[in-house]
């Protein structure tokens, strides 16, 4: 199991950013304090880092990311999904051992005030959302490493997907979508999702991605941005409305998609913000904030038909994620300092992935990774 030979060194590891210039990474180190009631203390067993994390540093202060895991400025905690065992608690309901996944900071273990601990998992007192402060319990039998390290990476990426998907089917039955950033992990199981549904679904994205998108088979056309750029009739759209799910949140390529949709652009989505800031798309079209959308629709369909579909949708997309995303171990400070600035530039390609196991951290020789 994953947890086997857990790593307990004598203090507290954790990798900080510089909030002024994301790419300065260092690793500060803490005596681990003595928990008080209410605290439980969990190993971060693994945490997987992809350009949502890059999204949530570059936003940290907009919508309060920064405030998961505080550091003292201008160093930042830019969170991650993990998974996490308890090695100490004062909590009744958790015992040491038990094994939980949810956001971490990107560290060796993390302390936590509990508010509401039960079957599921439990509630951290904080004030972020519900989606932020949860951390759903794992069984983990029967489960190796590799399955562990997919649902470390997929879920929180595909829980988007699949409530972008129900929401489209509601309110839009099967009018054509658009994906920007469409070799973003969201956006492709987004697509995997649509697709499987019978709805047109066209993926603009990068040159360089282009042929592995097509090779996917989740988008029914795929087109680059220089394609559209140059020729807006490339974008063959069936006629009548389109809705854009906007992961890449670049005025530029907004301005070029808008242009060849014309009278056909429905409603636009902003979800991501993969952009270096300056190229941001402007306020317009409605914000989509994943934590909200998720409590909506599991009040609305109640949370255990929620989860029972959630888990079917993810079952299928794991399986299908199993023959082209390659998962890459990272596995100290310097490797993972590196992993960071390509999550930062767009570096990880979009059939790659990086999980990151820092017990090994304290080895590494050199704390700082960039000058200070
Ligand atoms: N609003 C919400 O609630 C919500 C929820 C979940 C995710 N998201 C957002 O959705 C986006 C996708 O997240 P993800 O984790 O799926 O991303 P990901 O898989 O790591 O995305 C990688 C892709 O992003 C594009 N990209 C990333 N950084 C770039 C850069 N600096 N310059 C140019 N292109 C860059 C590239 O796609 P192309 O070449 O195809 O452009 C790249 O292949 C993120 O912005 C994330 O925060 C939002």
């Amino acid at each position: 199991m994953a947890s086997e030979g857990h790593e307990q060194p004598d203090g507290v590891e954790v990798l900080e950013t510089d909030r002024r210039d994301l790419t300065r990474t260092r690793v500060e180190r803490s005596p681990r304090q003595p928990l008080d009631p209410g605290e439980v203390r969990l190993g971060i067993d693994h945490f997987a880092l992809t350009s949502n994390n890059a999204t949530y540093a570059r936003l940290g202060d907009e919508l309060g990311y920064w405030e998961l895991f505080p550091a003292l400025p201008p160093w930042g905690r830019v969170p991650a999904w993990g998974h996490l065992v308890a090695t100490e608690s004062r909590v009744a309901g958790i015992e040491v051992g038990d094994r939980f996944h949810g956001l971490v900071p990107m560290a060796t273990e993390v302390t936590l005030s509990v508010g509401a601990a039960g079957g599921h998992g439990f509630t951290r007192v904080h004030r972020g959302a519900a989606a932020y402060r949860f951390y759903r319990r794992l069984s983990t039998d029967g489960l190796e490493e590799a399955d562990l390290w997919r649902q470390t990476l997929l879920r929180p990426l595909f829980i988007t997907s699949f409530v972008l998907d129900r929401d489209h089917a509601r309110r839009h039955a099967s009018t054509g979508v658009v994906l920007t950033s469409a070799s973003s992990r969201t956006a492709i199981g987004t697509a995997y999702l649509l697709t499987g549904r019978g709805v047109p679904v066209t993926g603009l994205t990068s040159a360089r991605h282009v042929a592995t998108l097509r090779g996917l088979g989740c988008y029914t056309q795929v087109l680059s941005y220089d394609d559209l750029a140059t020729d807006p009739t490339a974008l063959r759209v069936r006629p009548g409305e389109q809705i854009v799910c906007d992961f890449a949140g670049s005025a530029r390529i907004r301005a070029h998609l808008g242009a060849a949709l014309g009278g056909s652009l429905a409603a636009w989505i902003r979800i991501g913000d993969l952009r270096e800031s300056g190229d941001g798309a402007p306020d317009e079209g409605e914000r989509f904030f994943a934590p909200d959308v998720i409590a909506a629709q599991a009040r609305d369909l109640g949370p255990a038909a929620f989860d029972a579909e959630l888990e079917q949708a993810l079952d299928g997309i794991t399986a299908w994620s199993g023959e082209w995303l390659a998962v890459d171990a990272v596995r100290d400070a310097g490797a993972l300092g590196t992993a960071w600035r390509s999550a930062l530039d767009g570096g990880i390609g979009p059939t790659g992935a990086v999980i990151a196991t820092l017990g090994s951290l304290r080895r590494a020789d050199d704390s700082r990774s960039s000058p200070d």
